[in-house]
């Protein structure tokens, strides 16, 4: 709830995140938010070996990635997301895009939402942040994808992690951090056969195959 309250009310400045408006904009984005751009483009450097498939992407936000989803092979992107403010971004920018008949949106919890199939992949990119418990999405990711199963993890770090905590207390948003070593026991855990990308200094990619 207070994850969810967050970014109902975040939704619009998250989304300038991704701004690449103005040159200085561009550059501080590229320089401060490098991890934003690494775990999409390494997570499209899979995808696009897949060749055409089907995606679900959790947590999906703004919809920022899913032009690049469809880009790299996927011929159907299903998004989830229980903000709303989220998913009107998302639907305005898959139109703006041109690749609206391509997306649908579900607005929603992952954890509750009943899925009536499976997808080729899912994907979760800047959303095990808000997990306490990562094993039980990994495990419903698993349980949803044919071939892969992708998400971002932030690293445990000595400034950054107990900035960015502070940070989100202060808003009253839990967030959590990962070492490498316990990524590993969770993708066992969760029935996933991974490997695991380190990223711009303080991200895990974890790109898993159901086991
Ligand atoms: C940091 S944003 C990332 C958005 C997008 N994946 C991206 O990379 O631009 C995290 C998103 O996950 C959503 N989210 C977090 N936990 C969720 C859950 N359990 N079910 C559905 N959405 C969730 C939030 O509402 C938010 O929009």
């Amino acid at each position: 709830m207070k994850v969810e309250r967050y970014f109902q009310q975040q939704a619009d400045s998250f989304d300038r995140l991704y701004e690449t408006g103005g040159a200085w904009q561009h550059l501080l984005n590229r320089t401060f938010r490098k991890g934003l751009y690494e775990r999409v483009r390494l997570a499209l450097e899979d995808l696009g070996q897949l060749g055409p498939h089907t995606l679900l992407d959790v947590g999906c936000g703004s919809g920022r990635n899913e032009p690049l989803f469809v880009t790299a092979g996927a011929t159907r992107v299903t998004g989830i997301d229980f903000s709303p403010r989220m998913l009107e971004l998302a639907r305005s920018f898959t139109k703006a895009s041109g690749v609206d008949r391509q997306c649908e949106f579900i607005e929603g919890d992952f954890l509750g939402h009943a899925f009536p199939e499976k997808f080729d992949a899912v994907v979760a990119l800047g959303v095990f942040d808000y997990f306490a418990d990562p094993v039980k999405p990994l495990t419903r990711m698993r349980e949803l994808a044919r071939k892969r199963v992708i998400a971002s993890f932030p690293q445990v770090s000595l400034v950054r992690a107990p900035l960015r905590k502070l940070r989100y207390a202060l808003r009253n948003c839990p967030v959590y951090f990962y070492r490498q070593e316990a990524l590993w026991e969770f993708a066992k855990q969760a029935g996933l056969k991974a490997r695991i990308v380190p990223y711009a200094s303080s991200g895990l990619l974890l790109i898993g195959e159901p086991a």
